[in-house]
């Protein structure tokens, strides 16, 4: 097992706030100094622009930038041309939806879930869509089985729900959909934090992430394609360096992923994100997972014994923890943990028609990471029962 407390070194942040308890690692992970210096030093000993320049510092930037696409391509077994840099998973799942939806007939139908990210359903709205039906609010085979046909031409389902924290048990999916000429796209937002994603057994079309999930900076992200597919469709966005010429009424464009990667890239972002692979890599997706679940499966056996509080993520595979205490507004209990430095997420996390299923306008949520320890769910077990006290007078 790990020594936590010379993990938390690594993050600044816990020498300003050294009694902070952060249960929002769904949102978005804490950042490691590693991270934090590489992208300063880029800004300060660099900051000029990437496959253009024809000077030593351009190419040496150049350099660092491709180094952070094949470390993430070898994170997901992929191939560097593979790896198309975004501004997180938000604009991969927008931009592929609105290339796909240009192709797609009016009669032809996506698939989708009511466990999706707004992000990942959202973009369907313009078509028609179909949710699948879920089994115990799983996206499952059987499931799937009930809705597919010959119109289905796109398959868009999260690989982990960042509610419920469901892993979809993907592989046999994927098998089953390949039967239609489909296009299969993940959501790997939450799942690529805490379990190994390989997109070569996975045999997936598309799947995208974000950098600050996995301990990188905000605003950049990965959609990932596979080569066939992304050197077939029309550019995701047209500008500078996707072009190989440009004639009067037509142009060439590049291979991918230079052809998905029009104008000026967040280049300290990707090298940040370069250096949270390795991050990532140095602890092993397996530790982090065991630590955050086993933390998990600690604080609800302890919740488990406050009559006043209901469970809504039962038997998940994420660390994350989704509850309500009855009939407390969970604005109310965020904003009373707060005044103790735990912070913890209220509201419909993005993914509004969950609550549908729940029956709840709104939900706390809990999601753990790997600078998190017990003495972190002691403390929030105390302050939850205090909050439970104050705000029901018992
Ligand atoms: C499952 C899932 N999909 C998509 C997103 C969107 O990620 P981003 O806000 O980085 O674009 C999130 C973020 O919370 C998520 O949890």
């Amino acid at each position: 097992m790990y020594n936590i407390n010379k993990i938390r070194k690594h993050f600044p942040i816990y020498q300003k706030y050294p009694n902070l308890v952060y249960f929002d690692s769904s949102a978005s992970s804490l950042v490691p100094r590693e991270v934090i210096k590489s992208q300063n030093d880029y800004y300060a000993y660099n900051g000029t622009n990437v496959h253009r320049g024809a000077y030593r510092l351009s190419y040496e930037a150049t350099q660092s930038y491709d180094e952070a696409r094949l470390k993430v391509a070898k994170f997901i077994n992929a191939e560097e041309n593979e790896i198309i840099f975004t501004k997180g998973t938000t604009d991969g799942l927008n931009l592929l939806a609105n290339l796909l939806l240009k192709d797609l007939k009016e009669d032809e139908i996506i698939l989708t879930s009511m466990l999706e990210h707004h992000s990942s359903i959202l973009p369907y709205f313009q078509h028609n869509y179909q949710f699948i039906p879920l089994d115990q609010q799983r996206i499952t085979l059987s499931g799937i089985k009930k809705v597919m046909s010959e119109k289905v031409k796109i398959v868009a389902i999260t690989l982990g729900s960042n509610t419920l924290g469901y892993i979809t048990d993907i592989q046999p999916i994927i098998a089953y959909l390949r039967q239609y000429s489909c296009t299969i796209i993940l959501d790997c937002a939450q799942v690529v934090a805490h379990q190994a994603i390989n997109v070569k057994t996975l045999d997936v079309d598309f799947l995208a992430f974000s950098a600050h999930k996995i301990f990188g900076p905000n605003g950049v992200g990965v959609l990932y394609g596979k080569e066939k597919l992304l050197n077939k469709y029309s550019p995701l966005q047209y500008g500078g360096e996707m072009v190989e010429k440009v004639f009067i009424d037509h142009a060439i464009y590049k291979e991918s992923p230079f052809r998905h990667e029009a104008g000026t890239p967040n280049i300290a972002g990707v090298i940040g994100l370069g250096a949270a692979v390795d991050f990532i890599n140095h602890l092993g997706l397996s530790n982090i997972a065991k630590h955050t679940n086993y933390l998990k499966d600690y604080l609800l056996r302890k919740m488990a014994l406050l009559n006043e509080i209901e469970i809504y993520s039962q038997n998940n595979e994420l660390p994350i923890i989704l509850f309500n205490v009855k009939e407390v507004y969970p604005h109310d209990i965020a904003s009373y943990l707060d005044t103790y430095q735990i912070c913890v997420r209220a509201g419909f996390h993005c993914a509004q028609l969950v609550t549908n299923l729940l029956n709840v306008d709104w939900t706390i949520r809990i999601s753990l990471g790997i600078y998190n320890t017990i003495s972190d769910c002691e403390i929030f077990i105390q302050r939850i029962k205090e909050a439970i006290a104050y705000f029901k007078g018992n």
